[in-house]
This record gives C-alpha cells, sequence and structure tokens, in this order.
C-alpha cells in the first residue's frame, strides 16, 4: 500500500458523503475507503495508474478535466508540479458542495508542508496526521470557489528559431512556459528521417510531433504520452500550428512503448527518466529494448529510433545491445542526440 494511502486510512471517520479521490496510486485504498463514504470516484490523469486501477476493479476516470458531478468532499494525492496542485485545488473547490472539505495528502519530500500553504486561501486549514513519511492537511471551505477552464491554464511560447512553432503547455507538463535544452538540440537534428509514420515518443507539450508535422506534411505522426495533461495540451498546440488533428495525426494515452503503433519510419525522443517525483528509467529501458518491434525493417525503409538525452544518462550501450550501433548525431550544452537503426 502507498504510504499516503496509509495515513488516509489511520484517519478514516473524517470521510463521509460523496468522495472525489484525485490523483490517486494504483492500490488497494478505493476498496477500504467505499463502504465508509455513500460514493467514491476516482480521478487519474496518469494512464498506467488508471489501467492498473480498472484492473484492480476500481473504475477511475482518465482526463485533464475533474469529473462533473459534485463532491462533499474531496482527497487530493500532491503531485510534484506547485502549478497541477494549484489547478487541482481551484478546480476541485468549483465542485465542492457549500462546506465542502479538501484532503491535501503527500510525501514530505514531495513539498507537502509548502504545499499546504496553496490551501489556505480556499478556507479553514488543519494538519490532521503526519506518518510514514507524509502529512495529510484538511480544508474546510470558507465560500464558493469559481471554476476556471483548462485553456485558462495554458501557457503559449513561440520559438522564432524554429519557423515560430507555437508550443502550448498546460501544468504538470514538462518544461511548462520554455523549451527545454535538450529537446531544443533534438529539433536541430530532425533532418533526414525515412519516409513512413513518425512517433513523438513522451510527447509532452507535442513540440517534437508539431515540429516534424510541420517538416514532414505528408507523413503521419502519432503522439503518445502516459500524461492526460501532456496530451491536453498537444492537442492545444497541434490547434496553434493549424495542424489539423484529423489529418495524419493520432494522439495515443499509453503507459509506455508497448502502447505505440507497428512498422514506423521513425521514433523520436526525449525519454523521461522521471515518473511523479521519483527517477525511474523503465519507461526509457523499455523504449530502448522494444523499439525495433515497432520500427519498419523492409528492403526500402529501415526505421530509426532518435532520441536526445543528457550526457550522464548511459543510454548509449543499451542501444548498442539491441541495435548493434549507436551513433552520436550532435552534442551541445550537455546533451547528446543519438540514432539507432533497425538492421
Ligand atoms: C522529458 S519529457 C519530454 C516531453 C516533450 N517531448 C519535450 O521534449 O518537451 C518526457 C515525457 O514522457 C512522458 N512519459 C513518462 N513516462 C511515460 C510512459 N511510461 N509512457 C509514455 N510517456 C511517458 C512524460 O509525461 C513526459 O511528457
Amino acid at each position: 500500500m502507498d504510504p499516503r494511502s496509509e495515513v488516509i486510512l489511520r484517519q478514516l471517520d473524517f470521510f463521509q458523503g460523496d468522495v472525489l479521490l484525485a490523483g490517486l496510486p494504483a492500490d488497494q485504498l478505493m476498496y477500504k475507503l467505499i463502504p465508509k463514504v455513500s460514493s467514491l470516484c476516482a480521478w487519474s490523469w496518469h494512464f498506467g495508474d488508471y489501467t492498473a486501477l480498472n484492473q484492480l476493479g476500481s473504475e477511475c476516470h482518465f482526463s485533464a478535466e475533474p469529473p462533473e458531478q459534485q463532491f462533499d468532499q474531496a482527497i487530493i494525492f500532491l503531485p510534484k508540479s506547485k502549478e497541477l496542485t494549484d489547478y487541482l485545488l481551484q478546480r476541485i473547490a468549483s465542485r465542492l458542495k457549500p462546506q465542502g472539505q479538501i484532503f491535501l495528502v503527500g510525501e514530505k519530500r514531495a513539498g507537502i508542508e509548502r504545499a499546504s500553504k496553496q490551501l489556505q486561501p480556499f478556507g479553514k486549514t488543519l494538519k490532521l496526521d503526519s506518518a510514514r513519511h507524509c502529512q495529510l492537511w484538511q480544508c474546510i471551505l470558507s465560500g464558493a470557489v469559481s471554476d476556471k477552464p483548462l485553456p485558462d491554464w495554458a501557457k503559449t511560447i513561440v520559438l522564432e528559431q524554429f519557423n515560430k512553432l507555437k508550443v502550448v503547455s498546460l501544468p504538470g507538463v514538462f518544461s511548462h512556459g520554455h523549451l527545454d535544452n535538450g529537446t531544443a538540440l533534438l529539433l536541430q537534428h530532425l533532418d533526414q528521417l525515412p519516409k513512413g509514420d513518425l512517433l513523438d515518443f513522451g510527447c509532452g507539450t507535442g513540440v517534437i510531433g508539431c515540429f516534424l508535422k510541420k517538416k514532414y506534411p505528408a507523413q503521419t505522426v502519432h503522439f503518445l504520452d502516459v500524461d492526460a495533461f501532456a496530451l491536453a495540451a498537444t492537442r492545444l498546440s497541434l490547434a496553434a500550428n493549424q495542424i489539423d488533428e484529423n489529418e495524419g495525426v493520432q494522439l495515443i494515452a499509453g503507459g509506455g512503448i508497448v502502447d505505440a503503433p507497428q512498422n514506423l519510419a521513425a521514433i523520436i525522443s526525449n525519454p523521461p527518466f522521471h515518473q511523479g517525483i521519483h527517477t525511474s528509467y523503465q519507461a526509457s529501458e523499455d523504449l530502448f529494448r522494444q523499439a525495433a518491434l515497432h520500427l519498419e525493417n523492409t528492403r526500402k525503409v529501415k526505421g530509426e529510433l532518435r532520441i536526445v538525452a543528457n550526457s550522464f544518462l548511459k543510454y548509449p550501450p543499451l542501444l548498442q545491445q539491441r541495435f548493434g550501433h549507436c551513433h552520436t548525431l550532435a552534442q551541445g550544452h550537455g546533451f547528446y542526440v543519438y540514432q539507432a537503426i533497425r538492421n
């Protein structure tokens, strides 16, 4: 059981009525809460947790938008990003009934003490528990909160150096409001990709895929991410660049490369090495291990994987192991662009 869920279970008597669980981990918490409350609704924006919860038999809402209905209480699991915490608090508070309650739970190393201050504008706050390196806070709403829809939280930047490409990002999405140096290096080295379908793996704001669609308009571009906010931001980036979502574009909510299409001409990525506040190489290692299964291998097209990575990440040996080689196409600002081609 996740330590945050354990802390919630220590305080079961506080929970009643129609309850929303937001950003919950994929564990048994829902089963333990169901007998205590009138109704329980789970909301996750992480595709991996969403599928795991469904497999556990708990119905879950996957979206960047909160569920429509009204709740008496909401339990929010603190996300990594401060902006995303603001978003969740505001949008969820607007769906609470009068005198509704927000509970915020998080690990101390994730900054729960600091985040508890973000609760203060909504009403009276109180620390209910501190255990398992986590804290649980309660806030009783002091008045009605007006809703602020998702697009109002977006930040748009214009990349003058890349043909004025527009990038729209949302709270919690990687490099919110700026272009990552690694991604910038990769965008400079996307020439001569093979003909066929392209995949932007871990698309985030969709910056790489939108750039690809502008550069290779006749080729289909697939955008895959585990995060509903990333997919929502990608949709906004496509619209901002007047790229028609129905013309050679596919958005995929997926838990990893396993959810990508087959026969791709190229997989392009600034691959993830974090899961929330924790370092995790799982998604990247799976990508290197299984990319070849998703790449075209015909006489005409040899599919390729092209990625950017921090210089401290030891990816080349993994790529060599799988592809028999790893070419370095560029380096700069502490990043490398690597290329591996199917053979
Ligand atoms: C380093 S960011 C790159 C984002 C974007 N491509 C860019 O360059 O700005 C990595 C992205 O991978 C996504 N991600 C993390 N784990 C994933 C997984 N298991 N499957 C698919 N995407 C994942 C994250 O949500 C994040 O958007």
